[in-house]
């Protein structure tokens, strides 16, 4: 997508230095800045502190973190240790473990020699992938929002919860491509942009993205959708997700589910959009996956910029108040409409994602 009207991808080489560079997502909405990851330690830096997060980018981020391993050193040992090490660095996102396993299988083979080279070539591989994953996401949800969209008269009003942006993805976001897409085609459009707090990804991140490519939005306060639904004011809520089970339980950003509940209360469509390297085959039970709990600060601290452009972080609890933080939750298959995946929009049922994807089935038994 475009900055300013500069084409950017979230994540990419480099090839003046060989290292790699991402856009350093803790500095938005305020700056807009590249960083460099020189090293293994830098990306697993990156991704533990979301200087780079959403599940899409999180996988390639390690895949960019493991060739920078196998520049310094190719060996079988080192190869085994860095994936396991960069796998701890988030634990929700299934993408994180999917990217180093398809990491691993294409290196182990190769001798040492020529693995670096490959590492990146199949880190970029990986994010080209991701791309075009997205862009066919983005068509078959399209297809839904103009579906709607022919029922009513005025324009489409979406809400989606955190960031499933261009910023979470290396570029057209997985909730957004069909937000993107319908845009650009003049769909009359508008989103509901949950603030999604503790870390405000929805204000900080999805409105910074909207508002950078003209698409009409509104940030609300988390706690506005469901009065939203009950007034008729949203035709669907669409959201990504960092772990989809093979049973359709979709996990995604905290507060999901609660949006899922008020959606199925109002009859309003719930969908979400769920490219195959979220969905984790070998786990059925949504509540079996792991949940990342983050610190304490994030929920009795606000950053924000002041009205002359400083950057502070301010408390917003008491002193003292013990704060808990899952960063997120899991919305039962139940509740889901549907999900839109790169093969299509399909159910959230086992059997449809077996239909969809036999081969990821077979892998997983
Ligand atoms: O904690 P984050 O910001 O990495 O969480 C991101 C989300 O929950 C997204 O909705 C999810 O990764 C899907 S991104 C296309």
């Amino acid at each position: 997508m475009k900055v300013d009207g500069k084409p950017f991808r979230t994540i990419w080489r480099d090839h003046a230095s060989g290292n790699v560079a991402i856009i350093d997502q803790t500095k938005l909405p305020h700056a807009f800045v590249t960083a460099e990851l020189r090293d293994v330690n830098d990306a697993w830096r990156a991704i533990a502190d979301m200087q780079v997060r959403g599940a899409p980018l999180i996988g390639v981020a390690a895949a960019y973190g493991l060739a920078l391993a196998m520049r310094a050193d190719a060996s079988d040992a080192n190869l085994a240790a860095t994936a396991d090490y960069l796998a701890t660095a988030r634990p929700t996102a299934v993408n994180l473990a999917w990217a180093l396993d398809d990491m691993r299988r294409v290196l182990a083979p190769l001798p040492p020699s020529q693995r670096a080279e490959r590492a990146f070539a199949r880190a970029a591989e990986l994010a080209d992938a991701d791309v075009a994953v997205n862009e066919a996401m983005g068509a078959h949800g399209l297809a839904i929002f103009r579906e709607l969209a022919s029922c009513k008269n005025g324009r489409l009003n979406i809400l989606t919860h955190c960031n499933a942006g261009w910023l979470a993805t290396v570029d057209w976001g997985t909730a957004t491509a069909p937000i993107y897409k319908g845009h650009e085609s003049g769909l009359d459009l508008h989103v509901f942009v949950d603030e999604t707090r503790p870390r405000n990804q929805g204000a900080a991140l999805t409105a910074w993205e909207l508002a950078h490519h003209g698409v009409p939005h509104t940030l609300i306060a988390d706690n506005a959708g469901g009065h939203l639904m009950q007034r008729g004011e949203i035709d669907l809520v669409i959201v990504g997700t960092d772990r989809t089970t093979a049973s359709g339980d979709v996990c995604n950003k905290i507060g999901t589910y609660l949006k899922a509940l008020a959606a199925h209360d109002n009859g309003v469509p719930f969908y979400v959009a769920a490219p195959s390297s979220s969905i984790d085959f070998a786990l059925y039970d949504g509540t079996d996956v792991p949940i990342e709990m983050r610190g304490e600060k994030e929920v009795t601290h606000m950053t924000g910029a002041t009205e002359d452009g400083r950057i502070e972080t301010v408390r917003i609890a008491p002193e003292g108040s013990p704060a808990l933080n899952p960063a997120f939750d899991v919305t039962p298959a139940r509740l889901v409409t549907g999900l839109i995946t790169e093969r299509g929009v399909i159910a959230a049922s086992a059997s449809a994602l077996a239909r969809a994807f036999p081969e990821r089935v077979r892998a997983a038994a």
